[in-house]
């Protein structure tokens, strides 16, 4: 998609004008005594217009164009004024180019294209006096979105076509051409650092366990890096706890973490933030068989505290207590670990907010503050003390299951929590009830990106 700036409203047939009109309750189409067509938008309460419904609105537009097959679109800069919407034009125009980028994105490649083509929009002039203001803001805007895409068609790959080794390769390409370091290590180096927690979820699967790790370091020499953590679990079955028939369909979609935190560097790498930033993902397959881990089983992590697992179904928080072990070599001054963890988040939030969980709480206000302004909307739960009880292991240092049926997110989170005692700041974003995309917010189905945008803020003004 290719955004260009123009002073007037092109008169050209082939390009379809899209309008907000305000205090309008619905959407109409218009044609001009020049046959070029006008898309309206009716736009109900101007007067309630924030910065929540002008994403949902600059996505309407483009899927109001795509679905009349319009390819070539203009609208004005000004449409986009509502009387309580406070935001700078900079700022409003990054946030159009993201969110217009994020509709025209849908996953096709198992689909047979149809005989009139895929609908997507593939030009869009701005009509704007203000080019030179805020031009830069949309390519910067445009790269965050596009790099949101690009990890959800990663996520979004069938589990069998995005294995432990596909996903390794998929992180090099992304990187490729950019200031990004590449390391993968397979099971052998693994095994040499002691990495139990991966190797032992991953030892169920034919499919080689990979620990990526990407470095960015283009920040001072002296400022310490931001560490990455995401788990990238290319498909989860459960293991032996094997999860019931509905929904592990949707579990290719567990390594969407990894993918983010991927296109996280990447977004980083291309608007050339001046940070250091490491992406490290482990990358496994959990899978039923004869080689499988058992509940029961005794994990040796990395960090020398073992693990006792209680159910095989709770393998992100294992994968990633080596990650956060990993982690601490890069001597980081925060580290964000990015899961699908679990279903209890999705219970806890529904599908709107990631949920965020720090002890941190400078950390935990700046997160809430860039989600309202990313887009991709955070909300903390607790992380007490009191909670610790939960995860305390029998046999083993800590379980990998809580003891009660509820607040398993918490669980989730102070499992993690014992493996970031040597961290100066962590916080975990259990980005499950945002792994998918829901009705209503104008992105085509599958994986939803999370939480990106937010990762890319962070890198930017933390
Ligand atoms: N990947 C799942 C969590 C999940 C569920 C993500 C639905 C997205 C949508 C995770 O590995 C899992 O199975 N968690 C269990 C933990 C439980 C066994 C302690 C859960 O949430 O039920
Ligand atoms: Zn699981
Ligand atoms: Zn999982």
């Amino acid at each position: 998609m290719q955004f260009t700036f123009n002073p007037t409203i092109p008169e050209d047939k082939d390009i379809t004008i899209v309008s907000l009109v305000p205090e309008q309750e619905q959407s109409f189409v218009q044609l001009k005594d020049n046959g070029q067509k006008i898309l309206s938008i009716g736009v109900k309460d101007v007067e309630k217009i924030n910065r929540r419904k002008l994403i949902l609105l600059t996505r309407q537009a483009v899927a109001l164009a795509r679905s009349h097959r319009a390819a070539k679109i203009a609208f004005e800069f000004s449409d986009f004024t509502f009387p309580k919407l406070r935001m700078t034009d900079e700022d409003k125009a990054e946030v159009i180019a993201t969110n217009m980028e994020m509709a025209n994105f849908e996953f096709t490649k198992y689909r047979t294209e149809p005989e009139e083509g895929w609908s997507f929009v593939t030009d869009i002039i701005v009509v704007t006096s203000k080019a030179s203001n805020i031009k830069k803001s949309f390519e910067k805007g445009q790269i965050i979105g596009q790099e949101v895409n690009a990890s959800r068609a990663l996520a979004t790959n069938p589990g069998d076509e995005m294995t432990p080794k596909m996903l390794a390769e998929s992180a090099k390409k992304a990187v490729e051409g950019l200031n990004v370091k590449v390391e993968v290590l397979g099971e052998k180096e693994m095994k040499k650092l002691g990495m139990g927690g991966v190797l032992g979820v991953g030892q169920g699967s034919d499919a080689e366990s990979q620990f990526i790790i990407l470095e960015y370091m283009a920040g001072k020499k002296s400022e310490k890096p931001i560490v990455l953590a995401g788990k990238g679990v290319t498909f989860d079955t459960g293991g032996l706890n094997i999860k019931p028939g509905d929904h592990m369909y949707e579990m290719h979609m567990d390594m969407s973490g990894g993918a983010a935190v991927i296109h996280a560097i990447v977004a980083a790498a291309k608007l050339k933030l001046k940070k250091n930033v490491v992406a490290i993902v482990p990358a496994v397959e959990n899978m039923p068989s004869g080689s499988s881990y058992h509940p029961g089983d005794i994990l040796k992590s990395m960090s020398g505290k073992t693990i006792e697992v209680i159910n095989t179904d709770a393998e992100g928080r294992v994968i990633l207590s080596d990650a956060l072990t990993y982690s601490e070599r890069y001597e980081p001054r925060l580290v964000v670990d990015v899961a699908t963890l679990t279903g209890s988040a999705i219970a806890a939030l529904g599908p709107r907010a990631s949920a965020i969980f720090t002890r941190d709480e400078k950390l935990e206000t700046t997160l809430r503050k860039l989600g309202e302004e990313s887009g991709d909307y955070v909300w903390p739960l607790p992380m007490w003390e009191e909670y610790e009880e939960g995860v305390k292991g029998t046999f083993g240092d800590v379980a990998n299951s809580g003891k009660s049926r509820y607040g398993g997110a918490i669980d989730g989170a102070m499992f993690l929590q014992q493996f970031a005692q040597n961290l100066p700041s962590w916080v975990h974003i259990d980005i499950a009830p945002r792994m998918t995309t829901i009705e209503g917010e104008f992105l085509s189905k599958g994986s939803a990106g999370a939480p990106i945008r937010l990762l890319t803020k962070l890198i930017e003004k933390y």
